[in-house]
């Protein structure tokens, strides 16, 4: 069976490609850094999942979602076969935690599929990885 790629962008910090980093290693699923030109121009063919942190400046105007996914979502290929979205933020945040992933869920209609804090506990990243393979599963009966 396929499994899902997953396309995610990190910030120096690296905590958001720790979590894709343990992903990849514990599941072999294909994960692709958006910081990289080449993947970020790349134009998806078939079903993707988005991995982002949220980034907001204090002002509630300011978008939330990083260049790179931004990029990369202009491609309507690419926001055609997208499916779903993890997302990776901080409480301390409050009412803008995870508001990358969230308002992008409700701009584009896919779900967020997962929310962790920082890099994930190794708990976050098996039940992510559960939840990518019953996406899997549903990708495939399609
Ligand atoms: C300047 C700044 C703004 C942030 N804004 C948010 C936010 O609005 N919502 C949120 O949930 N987390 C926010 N965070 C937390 C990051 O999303 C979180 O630490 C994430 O794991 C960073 O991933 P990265 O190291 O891969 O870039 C912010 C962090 C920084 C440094």
């Amino acid at each position: 069976m396929a499994s899902v790629p997953v396309y995610y962008y990190s910030s120096v910090s690296n905590l958001t490609g720790r979590f894709a980093e343990h992903l990849a290693e514990q599941t072999g699923r294909a994960v692709h850094n958006l910081a990289d030109a080449e993947v970020r121009h790349r134009e998806l063919g078939d079903a993707w999942v988005l991995l982002t942190p949220s980034y907001k400046a204090g002002n509630a105007d300011e978008v939330t979602l990083p260049a790179p996914v931004r990029a990369f979502l202009r491609s309507a290929a690419n926001r055609r076969h997208l499916v779903g979205i993890i997302g990776s933020g901080n409480r301390n945040f409050g009412e803008y935690y995870q508001a990358a992933a969230r308002e992008l869920a409700t701009a584009s209609g896919r779900p967020v599929l997962f929310e962790f804090e920082l890099s994930g506990t190794p708990e976050d990243v098996d039940a992510c990885a559960a939840i990518l393979q019953d996406l899997d599963e549903a990708l495939a009966a399609r």
